[in-house]
């Protein structure tokens, strides 16, 4: 009885729980003057004119999840081209992540204390300005804006964009991958420009931010 009775629990256990979490949903927006390409992980990805919306539903529990924009793109018919920023493996709907410098947006969701957890990152570098908002919940949102590309230290510029130290210089100092790091000068270049942005890998603190689960958001490029 013993065994029958832990079976039936762990079944119940998913059940219970499925009908109380929902896709969020993720607007995402063109503001930009030019064309950007839209990209998601999960998602897949899309070309946005200026002033065109594309709307992604994201399952609940997702994790590692990305949203950028890609420029600079030509796609043939079957989907299959490259992009200056952000390309995805030459093609239009990603499964992968974007080749730096690309800003980002990224979440995961239904999280530690029935949070949804958000940032925006420069760990890859910049290309567009990001605004990351909720649309609904009671919690803010983020955004990072300023002229990254033309404020750009020169060792860092890169076509469509200003790189992160990692891609360019490589090494722990930048790159952080074994153990705690610190800021460098590089990093307190993109924090001062956008302090809510993520200007290292191990910049939690200041850029870490949370919403209660099932809340909606939108991404906005050029905000
Ligand atoms: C999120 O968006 C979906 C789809 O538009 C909607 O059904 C749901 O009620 C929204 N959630 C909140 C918390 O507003």
């Amino acid at each position: 009885m013993a065994t029958s009775k832990a079976f039936t629990s762990l079944l119940c256990f998913p059940v219970l729980l499925l009908p109380l979490a929902s896709a969020a949903t993720f607007a995402v927006t063109n503001k930009c003057p030019y064309t950007v390409w839209a990209a998601a992980v999960p998602g897949g990805g899309r070309r946005l004119d200026p002033g065109q919306s594309w709307t992604i539903n994201v399952a609940p529990g997702t994790t590692g999840a990305r949203i950028w924009g890609r420029t600079g793109c030509s796609f043939d018919g079957s989907g299959r081209g490259n992009c200056q920023t952000g390309d995805c493996g030459g093609v239009l709907q990603c499964t992968a992540y974007g080749r730096p410098p690309n800003t980002l947006a990224e979440f995961a969701l239904n999280q530690f204390n029935g949070q949804d957890f958000f940032d925006i990152s420069l760990v890859d570098g910049f290309n567009i300005g990001i605004d990351f908002s909720p649309t609904s919940g009671n919690c803010h949102g983020i955004r990072c804006a300023a002229d990254i590309v033309g404020e750009c230290p020169a060792q860092l510029k890169a076509p469509g964009g200003c790189n992160n130290p990692c891609t360019v210089f490589g090494g722990e100092q930048y790159c952080c991958n074994q153990g705690p790091c610190d800021p460098t000068d590089y990093s307190r270049f993109f924090k001062r420009n956008c302090p809510d942005a993520y200007s290292y890998p191990q910049d939690d603190q200041t850029s870490l931010f949370t919403c209660p689960a099932g809340t909606n958001y939108s991404v906005v490029f050029c905000p």
